[in-house]
């Protein structure tokens, strides 16, 4: 049988802005999602899902994930019958990179089941080519946190070369809460929204990928500096900036703001969005508690994690 694991990721900085070349952070949760491959007497394969789940989850995107498998199976050029186990204890739900995940730990599972030998970049590849399933474009952010874990910050190659991948060291490790709208949203649909509205209203959302851009490099600066409180400000604009393209929504801003008033030095969505994860900065324990304690009050669940581990 083989055996291959993904991390789970958060974007902390630049969904959307990353599909149209601009540098955006991930760092990998400790969390993965693991699969077992092994030849079995079937067509093509069957799926054991054992992976926990948001509530819907599974069955929101079964059309998508049947695409992701055949993806990664026929682009590395397995001709046999197949049965995946997925297990682990990240939570599949939308915005904690669980797709990408799924196609990292299937490319590793089938790399040892049948012996490849495929480096991490293969594995990168085939990953991003079964993130196609659910995403139709990826920027390939997802998959290459799935693959190479800690924190990275990426530039997709609009020209179709290599992407940009650099790995970012930080001092010590940050506490994060993550909270759940609750909501599944698609992210091939929210990201087809973007480029209608980018395309349809150039005048006033051109300024708003510009400005991201003046962000993105003070992010990088300020993580590397260690200033969090500097990273926290500009998160909330980023946030802010993710608001006016439209893929916010009313869950991701009351959680956002409930994550600020209790504390927290900066909260934005964080992935698709219209649904799906919010996501707080809250150095230390006791921070993290208060925030996720004040969230839950209201009703939603969350995950107490960190960023930046190895
Ligand atoms: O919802 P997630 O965590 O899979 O993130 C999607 C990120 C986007 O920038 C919206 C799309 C992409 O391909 O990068």
């Amino acid at each position: 049988m083989g055996e291959g694991g993904g991390f789970g990721k958060t974007i902390l900085f630049g969904e959307h802005f990353v599909v149209y070349g601009l540098p955006a952070i991930a760092s990998a949760l400790g969390n993965t999602t693991t699969a077992k491959v092994e030849k079995a007497d079937v067509k093509g394969y069957e799926l054991i899902d054992n992976r926990l789940e948001s509530p819907g989850y599974k069955v929101a995107k079964k059309e998508e994930y049947e695409k992701l498998i055949e993806n990664v199976i026929n682009f590395m050029g397995v001709k046999e019958g197949i049965r995946i186990t997925l297990g682990g204890k990240l939570v599949a739900a939308s915005g904690v990179g669980a797709s990408a995940a799924c196609a990292a730990s299937l490319a590793r599972a089938i790399n040892d089941e049948f012996q490849m030998d495929w480096d991490n970049d293969k594995i990168n590849a085939a990953a991003y080519e079964g993130e196609k399933g659910p995403h139709g474009t990826p920027s390939g952010i997802d998959n290459t946190a799935a693959v190479f874990g800690g924190l990275i910050r990426f530039k997709k190659n609009l020209e179709g070369g290599p992407n940009t991948i650099e790995k970012m060291q930080i001092k010590a490790p940050v506490e994060i809460v993550l909270a759940d709208s609750g909501k599944t949203s698609s992210t091939k649909e929210v990201v087809g929204d973007v480029r209608t509205l980018k395309e349809a209203n150039p005048t006033e959302i051109d300024p708003v990928f510009e400005e991201y851009e003046k962000l993105a490099e003070e992010a990088k600066q300020a993580l590397l500096d260690y200033d969090l409180q500097k990273f926290g400000e500009l998160m909330n604009k980023n946030h802010e900036l993710l608001q006016k393209i439209t893929v916010s929504c009313e869950e991701l801003d009351a959680m956002v703001l409930t994550a600020r008033e209790a504390g927290a030095i900066g909260a934005k969505l964080t992935g698709t969005g219209r649904g799906g994860l919010m996501q707080a900065l809250t150095p230390g324990v006791e921070l993290q508690e208060k925030v996720a304690k004040a969230l839950e009050e209201k009703g939603f669940t969350v995950i107490r994690t960190k960023i930046g581990g190895a």
